[in-house]
């Protein structure tokens, strides 16, 4: 049977630009390369992939009224999501993000969360009554936000998996009530603890750092090219990447999470193989260009996955 994944996070318009480089400050830089605007937003991105990989996906956000919030929105049912909680704000205009995307494929990101930013309890609440199995969210809506659906998920007794996207210094984690699975990146990790995931012991004194920090049964640490980490308080494991060529890494930590609660929730609580699903997903999408062109269908995945080892 499908799992119901309930995603609460950003609706943004990405203004995807390719560079060669930053130009320096002061610098005006002609670039050689194109821009576009595409559907993109961490919640968004998130909901697609699952929806792509056979989940029932229920998408509470906001958007503006205004174009590129009807264009989400059509994007949305196309996906086969439900958008009953997908709510037009009278009073804001459609997130956007700025992507520059430079030619080894790693980006930069500056985030308006505009409609975003109202995501609310009235919102999150009315979400929680279709009965999910699971809730995944992201930090580019309010802290305030996160810390009430974490309530509401212990209340219910739902999983609660908490990709560090977006992290600003108003969030709390130790607020955060119960989580299944953390997962930051690199820099997310960074900016929670103080301490770089560079190194197996860093990885290690990191998630040691997080779980003192606030009840959270896994973390998983998104290494990019170096696969992902998993702590389960106790114990930890790497798991491989798998080996692709680079083109644009705009929305894999958001494939990846989604992935990983997904299969997660499908299997049992299968962290590892959870994991697995999470680096397939992910490498397929730093294959493409853009956040959801480039997000993979099951059909995708599992063939990715029997056609590749992990390193
Ligand atoms: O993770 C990638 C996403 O971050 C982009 O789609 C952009 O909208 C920002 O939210």
């Amino acid at each position: 049977m499908a799992k119901r994944l309930l995603v609460i996070g950003s609706a943004n318009i990405d203004f995807v630009l390719t560079i060669g480089t930053i130009p320096a400050a002061g610098v005006t830089l002609i670039s050689d390369g194109t821009y576009s605007y595409v559907p993109g937003g961490k919640g968004a991105n998130a909901a697609i992939t699952a929806a792509r990989l056979g989940g029932e996906v229920v998408f509470c956000t906001r958007i503006g009224d205004d174009a590129y919030g009807d264009r989400l929105a059509r994007i949305y049912a196309e996906n086969g999501i439900d958008r009953r909680f997908v709510k037009i704000d009278p009073m804001e205009q459609t997130g956007l993000a700025v992507v520059m995307v430079e030619k080894d494929g790693m980006n930069r990101i500056i985030v308006y969360p505009g409609a975003n930013k109202n995501i609310g309890e009235s919102d999150i609440e009315a979400s929680f009554l279709t009965y999910p199995d699971i809730v995944l969210t992201n930090l580019e809506i309010s802290p305030l936000s996160v810390e009430y659906l974490s309530r509401l998920a212990e209340r219910n007794n739902l999983p609660l998996i908490l990709d560090c996207g977006g992290v600003t210094p108003n969030f709390v984690l130790k607020n955060i009530r119960k989580t299944e699975i953390l997962s930051p990146n690199e820099n997310e990790a960074e900016f929670l603890t103080g301490i770089r995931p560079d190194s197996l012991d860093n990885c290690l004194k990191a998630c040691i750092k997080l779980c003192n920090t606030a009840n959270i049964k896994y973390v998983v640490l998104k290494l990019g090219s170096r696969g992902s980490y998993i702590y389960d308080g106790k114990y930890c494991d790497i798991c491989g990447p798998y080996e692709v060529a680079a083109v644009d890494t705009t929305a894999a930590g958001d494939a990846f999470t989604a992935a990983l609660a997904l299969e997660y929730s499908r299997n049992g609580g299968d962290i590892h193989a959870a994991c697995r699903f999470g680096n397939a997903a992910g490498a397929l999408t730093v294959t493409k260009r853009g956040a959801l062109n480039s997000l993979p269908t099951e059909e995708e995945v599992k063939k990715f996955m029997a056609e590749h080892t992990q390193i």
